[in-house]
């Protein structure tokens, strides 16, 4: 049984970590987690991003999600922010299609056109 300690040293070993991933991330991905985000998947798509980063033991990339967008038919929505500080939004993202930004996006730097709503 863990005390109320060890409990204490993890979670601050944990900030810790994600302190120094966030500020060596390259990219920013966000999921829009607004109510018709939910409704029209996000959770799914939140979770193909975090699963496909973690299989490919990605860390040049922070998640992190937002509210509603403003662009109901457009959802699930993912926005990705780079280096340059461009961000791509895509719109309707299927899990296959989150996947695949990890995939294409942040492991080979290129935009998957098929999925974006709007750049800049
Ligand atoms: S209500 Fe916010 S995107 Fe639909």
């Amino acid at each position: 049984m863990k005390t109320l300690e060890d409990l204490r040293a993890i979670r601050e070993k944990a900030q810790r970590e994600l302190a120094s991933r966030s500020s060596a991330a390259k990219y920013r991905i966000s999921v829009a987690m607004g109510t018709c985000g939910i409704a029209a998947g996000a959770r799914n798509v939140m979770s193909a991003i975090l699963d496909e980063l973690n299989k490919r033991n990605v860390t040049q990339a922070v998640v992190t999600q937002t509210g509603c967008l403003g662009y109901c038919d457009q959802e699930p929505m993912v926005q990705v922010t780079g280096p340059n500080n461009v961000t791509i939004t895509y719109g309707k993202v299927t899990p296959e299609a989150a996947r695949r930004i990890v995939d294409e996006h942040i492991l080979k730097d290129s935009v998957v056109s098929a999925y974006v709503f709007k750049q800049g």
